[in-house]
């Protein structure tokens, strides 16, 4: 049988194995840097392996992120000639990503910064109280994570739209698309959610041009990846004020830098890139399912266009 290679930046590799071997019984599957005959190696499952990890690597038919996004396997410009690059897409981390987004919706929509603040100095007041069927809630990406997260906040009565590459159909969220509906969908959004692919398209999409679109006083949430967040201006205007709060899962360089203002920014909720993390258990059956059909060389499902890197 040929060979499964693994590398990640966490120590996950037994949990995966032990999966795997359970599903296909007799699985060669060898954990960085035991690779043994490189030739052997036609099944890839990866986080962030440095580039270069696959030279020399000529039968490598299928490369498989560890999550859900592929960028980090696109930043290497050697992949193996021909081999196909997948994704998880699990209904598991669906939900987790849908909850962290709807945590940070509901904690800006119910104020929860302002009391903060208010409690600091113990004042016991009323602010004016906020109107759900109102308030705009805006989604940047469509897609697996996108349109749960979509979905689930509409379901809760808020004002919801959703924007994408390309037209998106989905019960209670109004579809902005392509470069064009850009402007008009940031203008409406109070509490704008990016759950992006990162691509060339999309790097850097939330920068001084599209902050000032959003209305003064708008929140941002971030999930998507730190590259889609020119931090620089993100920080500006947050000190501007013209952003009120923002709630970032993922920055430019992770582990976040000691050295970085985010840590300590006041209006900022800081989270170390968890708000969706990959479970073995419940991805199991789908690289299991991907490692046969790669292996009898049929297509695996979930792969993602080299020409739109998602
Ligand atoms: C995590 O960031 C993922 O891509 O699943």
């Amino acid at each position: 049988m040929p060979a499964v290679l693994f590398r990640s930046t966490s120590d996950s590799a037994p949990a995966w194995e032990e999966m795997l071997k359970q599903r296909i019984p007799g699985l060669d599957f060898r954990a960085w840097p035991d690779v043994g005959n490189p030739e052997d190696i036609e099944f890839v499952l990866a986080w962030k392996m440095p580039p270069g990890t696959l030279d020399g690597m000529p039968n490598v038919k299928c490369i498989c992120s560890l999550g859900q996004g592929v960028d980090h396997i696109f930043a290497d410009p050697g992949l193996p000639e021909g081999a196909q690059i997948m994704r998880l897409v699990d209904p598991w981390m669906s939900q987790a990503m849908s909850e962290w987004v709807l945590l940070h919706v509901l904690r800006y929509h119910r104020q929860a910064p302002e009391y903060e603040e208010l409690r600091k100095s113990k004042t016991w007041t009323a602010l004016p109280a906020p109107d759900t069927a109102s308030r705009k809630v805006g989604i940047l990406g469509l897609g697996a994570l996108g349109a749960d997260a979509a979905s689930k906040i509409a379901a809760l009565g808020f004002d919801t739209a959703g924007w994408s590459r390309t037209e998106k159909q989905i019960d209670g969220v109004k579809s902005y698309y392509g470069e064009d509906q850009l402007m008009d969908f940031l203008g409406r959004t109070e509490i704008l959610c990016c759950l992006l692919p990162l691509t060339k398209a999309t790097e850097g999409v939330i920068n001084a041009k599209t902050l000032a679109a959003l209305p003064k006083g708008a929140f941002v949430i971030n999930s998507g990846r730190g590259g889609h967040v020119v931090e620089e201006d993100m920080l500006a205007a947050l000190d501007s004020g013209h952003i009120a709060h923002a709630a970032l899962d993922v920055f430019r360089t992770e582990p976040l830098p000691q050295d970085s203002p985010f840590w300590e920014h006041p209006k900022v909720d800081l989270w170390p890139h968890v708000s969706a993390q990959t479970n073995p258990v419940s991805a199991g059956d789908q690289v299991a399912d991907a490692i046969r059909k790669v292996f009898s060389g049929e297509a695996p499902d979930n792969l993602v266009d080299p020409k739109v890197q998602y």
